[in-house]
This record gives C-alpha cells, structure tokens and sequence, in this order.
C-alpha cells in the first residue's frame, strides 16, 4: 500500500492513479479534502482500493496516524511518497520570516516527518520505498524562490542520509526532480514567468513541458522491484531542461 502527500492535485494525484493501475491500495493524503476525496472516489470508481485522508504534511501526528491507518485497514505500508507542496517567494532581503518557516515547513520539514512516521512501519515489515519530490531547483537557484529552491536542496540531501541509513534494512530512498511539469503549480508560476508557455516549452530538449503521468512513471518504476539496486538518487525529470547550458544559441535540430 502506498501513501502520497499532495495527491489531490498534479503529480500526487497522476501517481495514486499510477500505482492504483498497477494494483496498490493508496491513501491520498491532503489537506484538500474535496478534490482529494473526488480523487479517492474516482479510483475507487475504477475498482481501485483509494482512501482519502485529512493530512497536514506540517503535522507530524497527522502523517503518523496515515501511517497507522495504512497498517489497520490496508495490510502494512510499502511505498511513502512525500510530495506536499507550499512555498512563499520573493526577494531574499523581503521574505516574511513567517513564509520562509512554512516554505521550509512542508517542503523541507514535512519530508523528514513523512519518513519519521513511515520508517518504523517498513522497518516491522523489512522493506520500503520512500520517494520524496523535489525539483530541479535542487541544483540551481530561480529568481525570487529561494524558500523553494533551498527546501529542494535540503530534500535531495536529506533523502541520501535516509538510504544510507536504512539500505541494510530493505528500505529504499530516491529523490525525484522534475522540471517544468503541467499542473496548478507550474500555472501559477508560468503566470508569474516572463516566458510564453511556448517558451517555456522550447526550454527542455523534448520541446514540451512534462505531464504528470511521465513523473507517476518514474515513481512507480523506482517502487518496484526494476529499481531494486537504486537508492540515494535524485532522479531528474526534466525532459532534458538542465542537460542545455545554451552558451551559442543554436537552435535544436528540427530536420
Ligand atoms: N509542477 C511542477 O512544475 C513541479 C516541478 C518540480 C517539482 N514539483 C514538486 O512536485 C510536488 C507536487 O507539485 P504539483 O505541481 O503536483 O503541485 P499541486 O499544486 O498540483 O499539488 C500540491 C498539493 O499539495 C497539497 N498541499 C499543500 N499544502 C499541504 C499540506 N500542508 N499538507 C498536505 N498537502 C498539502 C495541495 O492541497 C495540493 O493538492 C511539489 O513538491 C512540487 O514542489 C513540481
């Protein structure tokens, strides 16, 4: 059975629905509780087993008792995917401390949280997955979001101590880091770009931004047995975004 943070929307909501197809039980853990319950109940339609549960990410009693929950009525927890997302933004010298805490809270904080609560379950069981979604952003700063890009940093270190700890004990530990992926996320920070969509596209060597299912593809392979020798990753996702440096300009083949 599977739990993902932020599963009432984007990529938390593309991977339940990924790791349903492929026969998990899932709690879409959220603090959304209509679109996550719509959510639960859409896959349940397709004859999934989907439970919604109320979570503040921020909470770590709230992520333990979605722990219990996977225990009592799911038959144990396997997959811990930490995914919630909150960020504030601006210039560094203006931030609210205030918004910088709950940046670094749900983002960074909430993540070690995740794991606390889930670790002990995978330990019973001697097996696990964690995948904790950070970004690109891991590995390079953006314009006036560094309560985000510093969370992001911290999760990919932070997911390394987790797999090193913990790899004798059968529990796996990746990091993913996607680039540009469709969802009200990214809307509101392509609003917020200087970029047209299309520019923003031209970006990444595939030409397009990411939809979600190619990120819920990624998690579900690093859940399984294929990925059974990787653990300690921060696994780029970005269609080729950060393999372009575009020192001359050139544009891509086209044919
Ligand atoms: N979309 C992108 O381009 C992109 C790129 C890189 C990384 N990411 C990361 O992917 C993850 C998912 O992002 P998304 O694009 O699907 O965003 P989204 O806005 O579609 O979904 C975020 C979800 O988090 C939930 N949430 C917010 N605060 C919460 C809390 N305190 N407790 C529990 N749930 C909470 C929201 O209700 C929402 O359902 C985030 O960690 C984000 O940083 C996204």
């Amino acid at each position: 059975m599977a739990i993902v943070t932020g599963a009432a929307s984007g990529i938390g909501a593309a991977t339940v629905q990924r790791l349903a197809s492929e026969g998990a039980a899932v709690i879409i853990a959220d603090i959304n509780d209509e679109a996550g319950a719509e959510v639960a109940s859409q896959l349940r339609g397709e004859g999934a087993e989907a439970f919604f549960q109320h979570c503040d990410v921020g909470e770590l009693d709230q992520l333990e008792a979605c722990v219990a929950f996977a225990g009592s009525e799911c038959g144990g927890l396997d997959i811990m995917m930490n995914n919630a997302f909150w960020s504030s933004g601006g210039w560094v010298h203006e931030i609210d401390p205030a918004g910088w805490e709950r940046s670094i809270q749900i983002m960074l904080t909430a993540v070690f949280y995740g794991c606390r609560a889930a670790i002990p379950a995978m330990l019973e069981r001697g097996r696990g997955s964690i995948v904790n979604t950070a970004s690109i952003e891991a590995f390079g700063g953006e314009m006036q979001a560094s309560p985000y890009a510093t969370a992001k940093a911290g999760v990919v270190n932070f997911t390394r101590n987790v797999a090193i700890e913990y790899g004798r004990k059968g529990i796996r530990a990746n990091a993913i880091c996607p680039g540009i992926v469709a969802t009200p996320l990214a809307e509101a920070f392509n609003a917020a770009s200087t970029r047209t969509p299309e520019e923003l596209g031209n970006l990444h060597a595939i030409g397009r931004i990411i939809r979600p299912d190619e990120i819920a593809a990624v998690v579900a392979f690093l859940c399984s047995e294929d990925a059974s020798a990787v653990t300690g990753h921060a696994m780029t996702i970005d269609g080729g975004l950060t393999a372009h440096i575009n020192l001359s300009g050139r544009p891509p083949y086209e044919g």
